[in-house]
């Protein structure tokens, strides 16, 4: 990734003129990653989406039954597009909108008993580990107990940290499609964190 995608200039422009993209993968894509996760949780879940930008996953979400979800992103304009595509597809918005920089935040006494992030570990990892490990700390103070973060980035590397405070799993690989059959496998990979404690707990159950 250039190294600007970690500016918030740089998402100031591109918002100005984007109304829809999705990173990496359709959200349709990401959503099958995340189905046998929300196949354990309740309509009641609270899901917190970490750069929303003007992805749509929020709406498949909502299309599912889950409505407390909170979309999170540093660029106001962002925010009021991923409302815009809610209004859009249900004449109404139910969702949370809340301009904040995912490597340090504070969403009050919320636990979250899933945070998603599509590629917006990876615009953060453009100046450094710290500002992931960062995300990381953040992300763990909101967690439920049992909650878990599902995170989809384009690098094998994404969390290979040292202080990294959540477990690191690698759940799912995607291969990127090739314009030659020659060309290299070249994979998406879909991380899944959570509390270390909760992993022994789930263990010794
Ligand atoms: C690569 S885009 C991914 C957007 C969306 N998740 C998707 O899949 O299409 C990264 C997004 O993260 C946001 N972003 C980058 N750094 C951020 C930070 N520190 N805090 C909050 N949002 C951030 C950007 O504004 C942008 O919307």
């Amino acid at each position: 990734m250039p190294p600007e995608y970690q500016s918030k200039d740089y998402w100031h422009a591109r918002f100005g003129h984007e109304t829809s993209f999705e990173w990496l993968v359709p959200s349709a894509d990401f959503l099958k990653i995340l189905d046998p996760f929300l196949a354990r949780l309740p309509t009641t879940a609270r899901i917190l989406q970490l750069g929303c930008g003007t992805s749509d996953i929020h709406c498949l979400l909502r299309q599912r039954g889950y409505e407390h979800i909170t979309n999170m992103d540093y660029e106001p304009l962002a925010i009021g597009r991923s409302r815009d595509i809610e209004h859009k597809m249900f004449g109404d918005s139910v969702m949370s909108y809340v301009v904040a920089d995912a490597t340090d935040f504070n969403l009050g006494q919320t636990r979250f008993d899933l945070v998603i992030d599509k590629s917006t570990a990876d615009a953060v990892a453009c100046t450094g580990p710290a500002p992931v490990i960062s995300m990381t700390k953040a992300v763990k103070r909101c967690l439920a107990e049992d909650g878990m973060w599902l995170s989809l980035s384009f690098s094998a590397y994404r969390y290979d940290h040292d202080g990294m405070p959540l477990s690191v799993q690698v759940i799912n690989k995607i291969p990127t499609p090739k314009a030659k059959e020659t060309d290299p496998d070249i994979f998406h990979y879909c991380y899944l964190l959570r509390p270390m404690q909760s992993e022994a707990c789930r263990r010794s159950k």
